[in-house]
């Protein structure tokens, strides 16, 4: 299994693991000696309903702001990053400004409203799929936190019944009145993955059932790299000591 600590050596200067953070909801022991205190293992449920995703995006959101870090980017354990193309995005923006960039994942924003009560108004807003990952600028991420921190997050998604995705587009869009910004670089299995040309350009990529993949033909076989993240991997990192060599 390829390293989560990413050396690359022209990017030797940053320390791509000390900006990785593994959130879980079960032990691992294989992840904890490698991560340490980067595995969060959150105790919300692994169930796949919207409380249990609720709760730990709450997580991500909540270890960013302590982090002090710039960026909060989220991606899904069956997405692929393209660390070289994300700092390439990212430098076109600065941290400081509001910043929701991500792909949504229908043609038309989602309506609702914010009240228990029922008789607030209605507001249409656009959300970056979670399953293409999407990031939030540290100004943005202050600016949310009546609506996320100390359990808020879940109660806005339970407000809107929700899941924790369409609930960061609620808040930033909706509330906030934010505008998403539309990336066409980030990937999720809802697409079909095999239609993406210039890998080397894309930040995430994913892959689905129905080998639903990108197609690369690359380094190794299908059966040796069924997502084909590893031959994206050599694609972009020919130098990587497990790739092979191609002569
Ligand atoms: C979340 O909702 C519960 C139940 O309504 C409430 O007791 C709690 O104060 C709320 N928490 C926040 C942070 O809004
Ligand atoms: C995905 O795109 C490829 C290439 O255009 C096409 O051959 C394939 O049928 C598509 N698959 C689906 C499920 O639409």
């Amino acid at each position: 299994m390829p390293s989560l600590c990413l050396s690359v050596s022209h990017l030797s200067s940053l320390s791509l693991c000390s900006q990785t953070f593994v959130f879980t909801d079960a032990e691992d022991p294989q992840l904890q000696p490698r991560l340490g205190d980067h595995l969060i293992h959150t105790h919300c449920s692994s169930a796949h309903t919207r409380q249990a995703l609720s709760c730990k995006m709450f997580y991500e959101y909540d270890t960013f702001l302590r982090s002090g870090r710039k960026w909060l980017c989220h991606v899904d354990d069956d997405n692929y990053v393209n660390v070289v193309a994300l700092l390439k995005l990212l430098s076109q923006y600065h941290h400081t400004e509001d910043v929701y960039l991500g792909r949504p994942s229908t043609g038309t924003p989602l309506q609702a409203s914010y009240s228990t009560q029922g008789a607030a108004p209605q507001v249409r807003f656009w959300f970056a799929t979670g399953g293409a990952g999407f990031c939030l600028s540290r100004s943005l991420a202050l600016r949310m936190q009546p609506w996320t921190s100390g359990g808020a997050f879940m109660n806005t998604s339970d407000m809107i019944r929700l899941p924790d995705d369409c609930t960061v587009g609620f808040i930033v869009e909706g509330l906030l009145g934010v505008a998403l910004t539309h990336s066409p670089l980030f990937h999720s299995h809802l697409e079909n993955l095999s239609t993406i040309t210039d890998l080397p350009a894309q930040v995430t990529l994913s892959y689905g059932p129905e080998d639903n993949t990108v197609d690369i033909r690359g380094a190794f076989s299908t059966q040796q790299d069924p997502t084909r993240f590893r031959s994206v991997h050599c694609l972009l990192y020919p130098d990587t000591p497990w790739c092979p060599r191609l002569t």
